[in-house]
């Protein structure tokens, strides 16, 4: 089994640890953790757009993939090659641009397809050395992507970054909903900030005449946010261009072409988190 070079700690490197990822963390401006109950609701996306919209308004943006089973966030960005190694064995995220550096366990990984098969304490390793061992320099924004779900993930970056705050994404159907108010009360027991709750695929605009199909329902996400009392921060559609975008790793394209109405929808979102 691959461990990629991860080690689980024991007490005194454990401790040594802390004071890395504390000394991290104290050059980063604002660290969201990007969640949702349900696996295929566009974390990810949302994630790899918000990070690269923050980072073309000129801030400088980490963005950190801990779905370690399924990361997706380096093929949606285009990720070719490695880390950024500095002098004397420093490990700097990849450079994507000027302002936007990306850490994904795919990184690491030699074959694309390999399994990661890992327990708890190996993913909880993994995280803390994301954190602790690369040199992220100093950032406005660290933007985390998780796995779907309230698991060891999420968790970990709970307790490894206090201050973060969750941008909750879900789809509009009961479905999904049911186990976006457990990614709710995770929050709430974990006491993190939610910043709010991002209703992704938000009907379909047809590619004919433009109007759009409430594919899976409408204004689920709304209605939730308003029962739970959590903002609501955007509704973004389903446009089949995010799709083949994402499949190509070119998601930076879609912004340059601002009549897209997702685009719309992603610049509120942006200023509610701003
Ligand atoms: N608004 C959207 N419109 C169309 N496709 C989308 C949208 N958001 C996400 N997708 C697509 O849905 C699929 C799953 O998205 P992903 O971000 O990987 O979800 P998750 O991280 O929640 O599992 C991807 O193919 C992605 O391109
Ligand atoms: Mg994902």
């Amino acid at each position: 089994m691959e461990n990629a070079g991860i080690n689980t700690p024991g007490d005194f490197e454990r401790a040594q640890q802390d004071k890395m990822i504390e000394t991290n963390l104290a050059r980063v401006g604002r660290k969201i953790l990007v969640m949702s109950g349900k696996g295929g609701v566009g974390k990810s996306t949302v994630a790899s757009y918000l990070a690269l919209l923050l980072s073309m308004n000129g801030k400088k943006v980490g963005l950190l993939d801990v779905d370690l089973h399924g990361p997706t966030v380096a093929r949606l960005m285009n990720v070719q090659g490695g880390f950024d190694m500095g002098e004397e064995g420093v490990v700097r995220p990849y450079r994507f641009s000027e302002t936007l550096g990306i850490v994904s366990l795919e990184m690491i990984l030699g074959e694309k397809d390999t399994a990661v098969i890992w327990r708890g304490p190996m993913k909880i390793s993994a995280i803390r050395q994301f954190i602790s061992d690369i040199e992220w320099g100093d950032l406005d924004y660290l933007v985390v992507d998780s796995p779907p779900g309230t698991g060891d993930e999420p968790l970990t970056v709970a307790q490894t970054i206090p201050d973060a705050e969750a941008i909750i994404v879900t789809t509009p159907q009961e479905i999904s909903l049911a186990d976006v108010r457990k990614s709710i009360n995770f929050c709430r027991e974990v006491n993190m900030k939610i910043l709010g709750v991002v209703e992704n695929m938000s009907g379909l605009l047809c590619p004919h005449c433009g109007e759009n199909v409430p594919l899976f329902g409408s204004g689920g996400g709304v209605k939730m946010a308003a029962e739970m009392g959590v903002p609501i921060l955007g509704q973004i559609p389903i446009d089949p261009e995010m799709v083949d975008s994402g499949d190509r790793g070119d998601l930076k394209g879609l912004i340059e072409k601002p009549d897209l109405k997702i685009n719309d929808a992603y610049n509120r979102i942006l200023e509610g988190i701003i």
